[in-house]
């Protein structure tokens, strides 16, 4: 069974938001793919290898006093627990957030791009990015959803 496993970080609830319309999502167009979601606060290194397709999401925060960085759950798991972590050329895939009021408006991405290069990670799709509030932008994730799909068929 073809597996995908979400790790996400969400402080206000908008990341967990677009996470529940992808998971949604999936139970309808794809029945038969394993899908698990886990907050990264309790997330292990070996959790970012153990699918076909991982899927990393977060919004973009601040970082003693300096933004465009990540949800400091996300950090700790990147950048401590798994800073050694060889993803081994696993497929992985991004969900950033962000707010245009903001100067570096959803630098979360390039933070996963960078994690992604650093750790041998094979970016599989596009990045999905939501600026400002994801209610009301839900067609936007299961679009994206579809093409992620494609990570599936072009691995094989
Ligand atoms: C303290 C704080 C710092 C933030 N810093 C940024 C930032 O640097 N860039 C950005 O685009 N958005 C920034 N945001 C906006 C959040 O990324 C955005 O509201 C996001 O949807 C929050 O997702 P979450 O509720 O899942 O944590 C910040 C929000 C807060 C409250």
């Amino acid at each position: 069974m073809p597996s995908l496993h979400i790790i996400y970080a969400s402080t206000s609830g908008n990341t967990q938001h677009v996470v529940d319309t992808l998971i949604e999502h999936l139970a309808q167009s794809h029945k038969e793919m394993e899908v698990t979601a886990q907050r990264a606060e309790e997330a292990q290194p070996e959790d970012l290898t153990k699918s076909d397709v991982l899927v990393l999401a977060s919004g973009t925060w601040n970082y003693d006093g300096v933004e465009g960085y990540l949800n400091m759950h996300m950090r700790e798991l990147l950048e401590k627990r798994a800073k050694d972590t060889d993803l081994a050329g696993c497929p992985i895939a991004f969900i950033s957030l962000g707010d245009d009021r903001y100067y570096y408006t959803g630098r979360a991405t390039e933070r996963f791009m960078q994690f992604a290069m650093e750790h041998n990670g094979k970016s599989c799709c596009m990045p999905l990015i939501i600026i400002n509030d994801p209610y009301g932008q839900e067609e936007k994730v299961t679009t994206w959803c579809d093409k992620l799909m494609e990570c599936f068929t072009s691995s094989e």
